[in-house]
């Protein structure tokens, strides 16, 4: 092992001593079907998937603030399917100019955990490129809806990242029950959803879409992704409505 992964594992360490751990695959999922999902942003290092994201303008991309721990630079990969092949047809890679990082994002309780990334020029509209809408207002999103995630992580806590993008339907549960089973951990700026699928390393950054709306942002889970005895946690847009518009200018 080099140093550098060293230093990396050390960084990540501080998560895996939760009862929680940082979701960084889909379980339970299947393929999607390619460029179903245009907004998918695939968040790289060195050219290998670190996270997910979505693009929610043609300039800006939303995703998990703990995507970027430690002021590393990030690429997106915008209008991708199989991470495999370096030259998918209506595939862009495009630098990020600015990181935004909510002010509010704690490492330890995983509160406010949410990243926009400004992208060096625009994303062009196209079939494989879009934007996704985000909630106008501070509203709840029902216990028992039935919505989606999708990602490129791990498709079993021990199995390896997926090349091409999954996908599963989750169900929202109810933040008392949630509450719960969390033991008091999560705070009113997040949102809890489990089964039929769900989501693993990987897969943070990713958004939770009910009917055509990303309310949530992939955020944190049990180590054993595969058949998890708690709902998975995102973090909930509609309460960072008022700072991301005040870095997005418009939504
Ligand atoms: C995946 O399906 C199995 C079998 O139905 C179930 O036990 C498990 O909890 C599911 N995993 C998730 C993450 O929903």
């Amino acid at each position: 092992m080099t140093l550098i992964s060293l230093l990396l594992l050390a960084a990540l360490l501080p998560y895996l001593s939760h009862s929680a751990s940082v979701n960084v695959g889909i379980i339970n999922g299947t393929e999607a079907k390619p460029h179903s999902r245009p907004y998918m942003v695939s968040l790289q290092k060195h050219g290998s998937h670190v996270c997910g994201g979505f693009l929610v303008s043609e300039e800006f991309v939303m995703t998990a603030a703990h995507c970027r721990e430690n002021e590393g630079i990030l690429t997106a990969v915008l209008g991708a399917h199989d991470l495999s092949n370096k030259q998918e047809k209506g595939s862009v890679r495009m630098e990020v100019e600015s990181y935004y990082r909510h002010p509010n994002y704690n490492a330890d309780t995983v509160d406010s955990d949410i990243l926009l990334l400004k992208l060096r020029g625009k994303a062009k509209q196209s079939q494989t490129v879009n934007w996704m809408s985000i909630p106008k207002t501070n509203e709840d999103i029902k216990a028992n809806s039935v919505c989606s995630v999708a990602g490129w992580g791990r498709t079993g806590s021990s199995k390896p990242t997926s090349k091409r993008l999954m996908e599963t339907k989750i169900t929202i549960v109810a933040e008392k029950e949630c509450q719960k089973l969390w033991k008091n951990f999560l705070t009113p700026r997040m949102i809890c959803a489990l089964h039929p699928g769900g989501t693993c390393k990987g897969d943070s950054g990713g958004p939770l879409v009910c009917g055509n709306t990303a309310v949530g942002i992939v955020s944190f889970g049990q180590d054993k992704c595969d058949a998890p005895t708690k709902p998975e946690v995102f973090a909930k847009i509609s309460a960072f409505l008022p700072w991301i518009k005040s870095i997005i200018g418009k939504v």
